[in-house]
Order: structure tokens, then sequence, then C-alpha cells
């Protein structure tokens, strides 16, 4: 498994997103576009950063009937993004649908991860709000087994959660975690934060990084920074 560090490019308007990039001169990073920015910009914001040269994960967290889904995930196949997502909590036949839906003619298909439980989830919301008694880290195992089963490619997590959902489904799982963090850097409104080194060191296949590469005064000095931690 390749490991990368993909930047969420939590940006607006088009304008600002290519204003960032443009910063990056020769280098093509991954990068994560989100819900904002593609509703705001439409698909077309994905084939111009494409056409740019860059790796695309679609962060649009798919929850639907599994008809809905696997309709909807064709075409974001055919706008040829590199790795999407949707919420586990959809069922395994939703996501075997969505596996349906994105496998092209050809066969290849992008890769797809689910999310277990959002880390905004709390166990008192998680058993007060959705009737789910069973502590949080066993659910978010049970749904990322149930992606495996799917035949997803692997779960947005934890860098806390990378080396077990391994143990769980295989070190070819993919681990995609946000919640990253510099040593010496703001940590924001995340609450459990790893450095690109631990979450190396832990076994994260992709770390997804916002605003310590977006808001810093050189973006493209940190964005390396984080291949250099975390890559090596
Ligand atoms: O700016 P920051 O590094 O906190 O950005 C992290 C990115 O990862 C954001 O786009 C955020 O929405 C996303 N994300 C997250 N936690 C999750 C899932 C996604 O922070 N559990």
């Amino acid at each position: 498994m390749g490991k990368d560090v993909i930047i969420a490019c939590d940006f607006a308007s088009r304008q600002e997103v290519e204003t960032f990039l443009d910063r990056f001169e020769g280098k093509k990073p991954f990068v994560k576009i989100g819900m904002e920015l593609f509703y705001a910009e439409g698909p077309d914001i994905v084939r111009e950063i494409k056409r740019r040269g860059h790796k695309i994960c679609l962060d649009l967290k798919l929850h639907d009937i599994p008809n809905t889904v696997k309709k909807s995930m064709r075409v974001l196949s055919n706008l040829d993004v590199d790795l999407c997502n949707l919420h586990a909590a959809g069922t395994v036949r939703m996501m075997e649908a969505a596996i349906e839906g994105l496998t092209r003619p050809d066969g290849t298909r992008p890769l797809l991860i689910a999310v277990t439980q959002l880390t905004s989830t709390d166990q008192e919301s998680l058993e007060n709000d959705l009737l789910i008694h069973e502590p949080i880290d066993q659910v978010v195992m049970h749904y990322a087994r149930n992606a495996k089963k799917a035949g997803l490619d692997g779960v947005v997590c934890s860098p806390l959660e990378a080396g077990a959902v391994h143990s769980a489904c295989g070190d070819d799982f993919i681990t995609v975690t946000p919640g990253v963090r510099f040593a010496d850097g703001e940590i924001g409104d995340q609450k459990r934060v790893m450095t690109p080194a631990q979450a190396k060191e832990i076994g994260s296949d992709y770390i997804v990084v916002g605003r310590p590469i977006t808001a810093a005064p050189d973006p493209v000095a940190a964005y390396e920074r984080c291949v250099a931690e975390f890559v090596g």
C-alpha cells in the first residue's frame, strides 16, 4: 500500500482552491474535495482539479437506499475520482450496491472507503440519539468488518484506531486518517490528534491534513514537512 498525504481542500470556492493549488507549481498533491466545495461548484471542480493532474478523494459520504447509492456511484466513477466514500451505517447491502455502481465496464473503479462512526459522535450520542448500546470502539470495528465483507477497500478512522482496524480487517485494508497535527502546531477543534510521524508508526495508509497545511504561512513547506514525516 502506497502511503500518501491527502490535503483537505476545505475552501468555499473554485477561485480559492485554484489560488491555493497554484502555489504548488510543479507538485501535484493528492487532494480531498468535500461537500462544501462540491455543492458550491459542482462536478466541474472535480474535472478541473483532475485536469491539473491531481489525484482526488471525493468526500461526499453517501448514505441512501442501495439503488440510489449505486446510480450515484456510477456518476462519481465517470468523474474519474481516485477515492470516494460512504457511511457504513447504510448497511452491507448498500455498500455492495455502491461497489457495483462504481465498477466500470473494464473492471476498474475508484477506491471506496467507509466512514464507520463520525468522530463527532460519542458514546452518549450513540446511546441517546441512535439507541446503539455497544461500546463505540466495538461499533467502529463491527462497521469496519462490514465494509470489508461488502468488498470495500478500507475505512476513514482516527489514527488511534488504525492499528486495531488492520488487526481486524488485514494489513491491506486501507486506513485513511484525519486528525493530524504537527507536534508544535495548533490543535484547533480536533480532539484526539497525532503527528504525521506517529500516524506512520501506527500504520495509517493515508493521512488527511487540512488546516496545518492550508492555513500555514507557507503551505508548500508544510505539505513537504508532512510528506517527509509520514512517507519518509
Ligand atoms: O483542518 P483539519 O486537518 O482538521 O481537516 C481534517 C479534514 O478531515 C476535514 O476535511 C474534516 O472534515 C475531515 N474529517 C475529520 N474527521 C473525521 C472525518 C473527516 O476531520 N472523522
